[in-house]
């Protein structure tokens, strides 16, 4: 039996579906990357905004499609949405066949059995606040990069946001296991790590936070660079700043989402730090490690918000001068505490606050990428680039995608790369010896 999986949402959901499929293939199931080859399609799906549940809707509707000409198909969906819908997503379409939440995915062959001896609907959706996922070293999707999951869950509640409600609490994962599973990376010849969780400043296994964690993964052999997503700024210590400085294989880049430039709208937010606590951080990573790249994730249009309000992050994004954004309009979840306010901003007003910083950042983006000409920069190459197969591609530790020309032979290499133009999100050059 063959299966595929879809995956939607962030790298927590990829590194669940490299989880799903090291359980399925422990249970004979065999992965597969053409759709019309399986006989098992999961969708792995996020929750996070309504447009991200509405575009896995849509696929799922098409994929059903196939069951007319292939009647032992068979269709699930696990994930966030599937945590958060459960049985209902089985009312919505009852051509799905599962639906199986975060902590089930143990369950999964044996959902999947049962459904061949009995064909009806499953939805296996429990939620267990412990870490229950041990001893699975996950098939890689990915021959280049380890994404390891360090603790799961969020304990946060930011007013907008459904993720703890379908990630449930904080655990982290022990440090052996951990180290483990990147030592088995470093051994395939992985260079690089990214260590996965909600808020990845929360992480703590007896009596190892955060960055005595980072110390450890830093002499780990054959991995070389090591990344880690996502930071909250209320708990970025100086402690963390200065291992990432001390750290060799830490890269220069952070993710800290800043979400909103103003106080009051930070309070309403549930985020428990101000934009000044925010700045000030952003100046002691810049102190300790000036060529660090900074990025972040914005909310335009949060309920309440005001046109003065919405200056105060326009301002501070000018200020900042982040290296990349991820701009969302704020899109309100059932179950969260600001869907429920009664002052919830008109859509028209979110989309033009939306395009206004989407028009700022892309110009600060661009000048940003052509700073960088005349510099040389150690790319991780990753393979032919997507428009012009004589020219290779890869990230800078500063995670800038920097395309030039190359070969085959090249790729999974560490190379220097002299930047000579910068276009749009991509640096442009020519390997150096
Ligand atoms: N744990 C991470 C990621 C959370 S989800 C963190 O705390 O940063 C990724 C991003 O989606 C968030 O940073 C936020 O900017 C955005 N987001 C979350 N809920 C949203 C909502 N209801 N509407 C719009 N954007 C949202
Ligand atoms: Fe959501 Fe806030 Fe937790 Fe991030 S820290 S996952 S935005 S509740
Ligand atoms: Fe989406 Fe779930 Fe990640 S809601 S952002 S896939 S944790």
């Amino acid at each position: 039996m063959k299966f595929i999986i879809e995956t939607y949402g962030c790298q927590m959901n990829v590194a669940d579906s490299e989880m799903i499929s090291t359980i399925m293939e422990n249970s004979g199931y065999e992965l597969t990357d053409t759709l019309t080859d399986a006989d098992i399609i999961m969708f792995n799906t996020c929750s996070v905004r309504q447009h991200a549940e509405d575009r896995v809707i849509g696929r799922i509707s098409n994929e059903v499609a196939r069951k007319i000409s292939n009647k032992n198909l068979v269709i699930g969906v696990v994930g966030c949405m599937a945590q958060r819908l459960g049985k209902e997503l089985g009312e919505m379409n009852t051509k799905i066949d599962f639906v199986v939440g975060v902590d089930n995915y143990f369950k999964l062959p044996e959902i999947i059995e049962g459904l061949y001896n009995k064909r009806h609907f499953v939805s296996s959706v429990d939620m267990n606040h412990k870490e229950i996922y041990h001893d699975i070293y996950p098939i890689r999707s990915n021959e280049l990069n380890a994404f390891v999951t360090i603790m799961r869950g969020c304990n946060n509640f930011c007013t907008y946001c459904i993720v703890p409600y379908v990630r449930g609490r904080e655990r982290s994962r022990s440090v052996d296991e951990i180290i483990k599973e990147i030592k088995i990376a470093g051994e395939k010849g992985i260079k690089e790590v990214t260590l996965l969780g909600q808020n990845v400043n929360s992480y703590s296994w007896e009596g190892i936070n955060f960055p005595k964690l980072l110390q450890k993964v830093n002499k780990v052999d054959g991995i070389s660079r090591v990344r880690f997503v996502t930071s909250h700024p209320k708990d970025i210590s100086d402690e963390l700043i200065e291992t990432m400085a001390s750290c060799d294989k830490v890269c220069e880049h952070i993710h800290l989402p800043v979400q909103s430039g103003n106080n009051e709208i930070l309070k309403v937010m549930n985020r428990n730090y101000t934009a000044e606590h925010y700045l000030n951080r952003i100046s002691k990573l810049r102190s300790l490690i000036p060529n660090i790249a900074i990025t972040t994730d914005v909310i335009a249009g949060f309920p309440g918000e005001t046109e003065e309000q919405f200056q105060d992050t326009y301002n501070l994004m000018k200020e900042i001068r982040y290296d990349f954004a991820f701009m969302f309009k704020y899109s309100p979840r059932i179950g969260t505490k600001a869907a429920e306010f009664n002052n919830q901003v008109e859509e028209a007003v979110r989309l033009e606050r939306l395009q206004r910083l989407i028009d700022l950042q892309t110009e600060i983006t661009h000048e940003k990428y052509k700073e960088q000409i005349g510099q040389i920069k150690e790319v991780y190459v990753e393979g032919p680039s997507k428009k012009d197969e004589n020219e290779y591609s890869g990230k800078s530790r500063d995670f800038k995608i920097t395309i030039f020309p190359g070969d085959e032979s090249l790729v999974g290499k560490l190379i220097k790369v002299k930047v000579e133009d910068a276009v749009g999100w991509t640096l442009k050059g020519h390997l150096v010896e």
